[in-house]
């Protein structure tokens, strides 16, 4: 694979653009090609089966469109399917997952709040992660977020439903001491001025982005791929993105967050249905 090829990023729909912002804004020359699944999001409330299905079949797709690695912008995606994606081809493969371990080290009372999806919360992946960290003076309070993928995706992050989903999560951590939230779903940092309004400075915020990134860029280094990010002249990275729905609400999104989004595209991809 050529090291100009594109670095291909998918999440069930928007919410990867999070993880996109951090890769841009560490690789600004690296060509990149976006997939959002929403034809098939909210991905936390599908079964197993699908979810590791569909990430296979993302990952090929991305695959057939000449991307050199592939971040998996999801952690329902990846608690769920990154190890059929990684066993059936040999490229680099980089995942996301709650980030259970800064928030170990940033908690001060112990006590840390994790939202994820409810798809995230009950993956063997998942419980692996929370048992290396639990002790006897740390515990985590785990909620899913229901119904807040679906409010973002509707371009929603602030509503009175979506202030009141928070209030309602949020809440009972709080009163039980929690000093630290994990946002354990790229949807959710979209969210951090709503649970800032509602929390002001109660509560320290782990997202992983930058760390993912960081990753993304070891692994093309140590797989010969970072020809074209590392010329420092190089002009910006060319930006594909592309949807499995209709292209209003990424089109949305990527003009609010991305100086100079490109158009979105409308692409069907086969393999799985819900
Ligand atoms: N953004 C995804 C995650 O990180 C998935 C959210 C969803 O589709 O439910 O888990």
């Amino acid at each position: 694979m050529p090291a100009n090829s594109p670095i291909g990023i998918f999440d069930s729909g928007l919410g990867g653009l999070s993880v996109l912002q951090a890769v841009r804004s560490l690789l600004p020359h690296a060509p990149l090609i976006y997939c959002a699944d929403s034809r098939y999001a909210p991905y936390g409330e599908r079964t197993d089966a699908f979810l590791s299905a569909r990430t296979v079949a993302i990952g090929d797709w991305l695959r057939a469109q000449g991307a050199k690695a592939l971040v998996v912008a999801c952690n329902t995606a990846t608690a769920h399917g990154i190890a059929a994606l990684r066993a059936q081809a040999e490229w680099p493969v980089i995942g996301v997952e709650p980030g259970i371990k800064p928030a170990a080290q940033a908690s001060r009372s112990g006590v840390i709040g994790v939202l994820a999806t409810a798809a995230t919360l009950r993956s063997q992946k998942f419980q692996r992660l929370l048992a290396e960290h639990t002790n006897e003076g740390r515990r985590f309070l785990c909620q899913p977020g229901h119904g807040l993928v679906e409010c973002i995706e509707a371009g929603d992050i602030d509503s009175p439903e979506v202030m009141s989903l928070l209030q309602t999560y949020l809440a009972p951590m709080l009163d039980q001491g929690v000093d630290t939230l994990v946002l354990g779903c790229t949807h959710y940092p979209f969210l951090i001025p709503a649970i800032r309004k509602l929390t002001g400075d109660r509560l320290t915020l782990v997202d992983t982005g930058a760390a993912i990134a960081r990753q993304l860029a070891r692994q093309l280094a140590a797989n010969g791929l970072t020809a074209a990010e590392s010329t420092p002249l190089a002009a910006p990275g060319t930006l594909t993105l592309c949807t499995t729905a209709g292209a209003s609400a990424l089109q949305t999104m990527a003009d609010r967050l991305l100086a100079q989004a490109s158009e979105v595209h409308t692409v069907t991809i086969e393999g799985v249905s819900a």
